[in-house]
């Protein structure tokens, strides 16, 4: 714990390293996944103690599509179960849900318990915690792009108006982003909500992050000096 402590409002996360965990226990990929789920459920109760806002997971990228069937297919069935699982967490701790990407690429059946999952939790306001599924920075700087030109033809876009319709709409760019498993890049996340953004990485493979590596992540947001641009 450092002196003084700021905690972030928005802290997003990529969780990286889930089929690197699994195979150095001999494990299939989807075990990774399986205890990565355990490190969701740490970190969501960890920010509703710490007083964090908005805690946002990249869960599953466009490009993660291409992985092999059975893979998406049991990530996919993870989620539900999750959503499932957790919704009695939510309700006890106050936790809003949401989930922001393409969901067209979504089965019936996820996207409903997901509807039903934000519907019964979108009055809460301690803690939002938000799912990236089906998500890239780039393809919601195109839905929004393309949303604003259908909605106000002839008007021209500035970045006030774009964000009105990117899927972040309405939530705090993130002042925190964590990623696992020593890769340092942003891999098509949220490309426009980080231009402030602060940075940690941090060489822990995601089933292996908990409340201590998070609170090492809080540590070392605190000792940050945050000038957005100016002296
Ligand atoms: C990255 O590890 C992880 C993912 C693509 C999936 C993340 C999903 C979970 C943690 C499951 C639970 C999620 C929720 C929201 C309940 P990787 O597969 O890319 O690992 P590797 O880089 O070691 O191969």
């Amino acid at each position: 714990m450092v002196s003084e402590e700021k905690i972030p409002v928005h802290v997003t996360i990529i969780m990286d390293g889930n089929g690197r965990w699994a195979r150095q226990r001999g494990e299939e990929r989807l075990f990774g996944h399986n205890e990565g789920r355990e490190s969701v459920r740490a970190c969501v109760e960890y920010a509703v103690e710490k007083g964090i806002r908005y805690l946002s997971l990249f869960a599953f990228s466009e490009e993660n599509w291409n992985r092999p069937r059975a893979e998406v297919e049991g990530l996919m069935h993870l989620m539900l179960k999750a959503i499932m699982d957790e919704t009695p967490l939510f309700h006890k701790n106050g936790i809003r849900f949401r989930v922001l990407g393409d969901m067209s690429r979504l089965s019936k059946e996820l996207r409903a318990q997901i509807d039903d999952c934000m519907t019964q939790t979108e009055t809460y306001e301690r803690l939002t915690l938000v799912i990236f599924l089906s998500y890239s920075g780039k393809w919601d700087i195109v839905q929004a792009a393309n949303r604003f030109m259908k909605e106000n033809p002839g008007k021209e876009l500035d970045a006030g108006a774009l964000e009105k319709y990117l899927a972040t709409a309405g939530i705090p760019d993130p002042d925190l982003l964590i990623r696992t498993s020593g890769e340092e890049r942003l891999s098509n996340y949220m490309l426009w909500q980080t231009a402030y953004t602060e940075f940690y990485f941090t060489d822990v493979l995601w089933p292996d992050f908990r409340k201590t590596e998070f609170q090492y992540a809080l540590d070392a947001f605190s000792k940050r000096e945050r000038r957005f641009g100016k002296i």
